[in-house]
């Protein structure tokens, strides 16, 4: 019995994963996104599992993160896909991240902070994601610039998409069509980006002709399609398996209010198993009368209100005890809960439920990093 919830990160489900992914994308790159810990899984381990699978580069959102990887002994090259500030820059090209341009003001920042040693930068290019990077039709300006700064080495040109996950195709196509023109505009300049990338997952599953030089996989390579309307073309291993165990059982009596507000309610005598896990650990409480979680090979109701420090479970007259194993998704000798289907029964997307479990879920790690 293995009293600790936890989640357990399948490096070897990792690895098979990423080597789907490059094989159906190659002979494009790879560079994986390890941005936001991995998505909940250790941008630490993952990083040095994927260092063993040959990726070099890697894909990280903040500064501090870069650094962290650095500090750990991780060795690929990083890129940063966050704007920095004046005050970071200088640290980012001294540690060689790759830094991410969204604007000539960005450029004039970086060339003031290069003197002594050449940044590597990728130009974000925004074709219609409305986030971040320059949006498409400024984009003259800002390579005339780039061409003519002396401390930039202008190493990539992407762009991010904002519906390839979803059936319909269109407007994909058109930020496609977008950022290839673009491009070629680019390429025409005395100085030119080397890798030109844009695919995320659903573009690595769906659109093909999205891959250029390089590919971003993020959720994919964790195990997981990003919506239910993408293609199943890599049928990836899920990374994450959140468990916890069975804490204590209750027999409890007919018409007794089952945590805060009373909003479940026992119809008749029945055992409920105290799970320990709460919203403190990232059981959303949209779980709340609507969440369910594998015992024994079989799906229970999680029942009332989450908590923050326990979730209750109704398991009837079944033979449930003290130390039960319970998966609330991943893969186990039990069975498989695949994330997608958690994350939709509350409206919500596989992203949001493994970058939302907290620090105090101790992460296992299964396989070598
Ligand atoms: C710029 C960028 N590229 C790639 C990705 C990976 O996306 P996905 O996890 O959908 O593959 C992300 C994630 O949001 C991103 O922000």
């Amino acid at each position: 019995m293995n009293h600790e919830t936890r989640a357990e990160i399948n490096l070897d489900n990792l690895s098979y994963n990423i080597r789907a992914i490059q094989q159906k994308v190659s002979p494009s790159r790879v560079i994986p996104v390890v941005k936001a810990d991995a998505y909940g899984h250790g941008a630490v381990p993952v990083s040095r599992r994927l260092a063993k699978e040959g990726f070099t580069m890697v894909a990280v959102s903040r500064l501090e993160e870069a650094m962290e990887l650095r500090e750990s002994g991780v060795v690929q090259s990083i890129l940063i896909f966050g704007r920095l500030f004046p005050d970071e820059i200088p640290a980012a090209i001294k540690a060689g991240f790759r830094l991410t341009v969204c604007g000539a003001e960005d450029i004039r920042w970086i060339e003031e902070a290069a003197q002594e040693q050449p940044a590597l930068v990728h130009v974000n290019l925004d074709t219609g994601m409305g986030r971040m990077g320059l949006i498409h039709h400024q984009a003259s300006q800002c390579f005339d610039e780039l061409v003519k700064a002396e401390h930039c080495t202008w190493e990539g040109l992407y762009s991010h998409f904002s519906t390839s996950d979803e059936s319909d195709k269109e407007y994909a196509c058109l930020q496609l069509s977008r950022f290839r023109e673009i491009l070629d505009r680019a390429r025409s300049l005395t100085e030119k980006p080397s890798i030109a990338h844009m695919a995320n997952s659903g573009a690595i599953l769906d659109i093909p002709e999205s891959y250029f030089d390089a590919v971003r996989p993020g959720i994919l390579m964790y195990g997981h399609y990003p919506s239910n309307e993408t293609s199943h073309a890599i049928e990836p291993r899920q990374v994450m398996t959140l468990k916890t165990f069975v804490a204590h059982i209750r027999e409890m009596p007919e018409g007794y209010p089952i945590s805060y507000g009373r909003r479940w309610v026992t119809r008749m005598p029945t055992k409920i198993a105290v799970l320990p896990l709460g919203y403190a650990d990232g059981i959303d409480r949209r779980f709340s009368n609507t969440g369910e979680v594998l015992i024994h090979g079989r799906r229970y109701p999680m029942v009332g209100t989450i908590t923050m420090d326990y979730c209750m479970v109704e398991v009837g007259d079944e033979p449930i005890r003290p130390g039960d194993e319970a998966i609330i998704w991943g893969e186990s000798a039990q069975g498989t809960v695949p994330l997608l289907e958690v994350a939709e029964k509350i409206g919500t997307i596989p992203y949001e439920l493994t970058c939302g479990v907290s620090k105090r879920i101790k992460r296992v790690y299964l396989g070598d990093s």
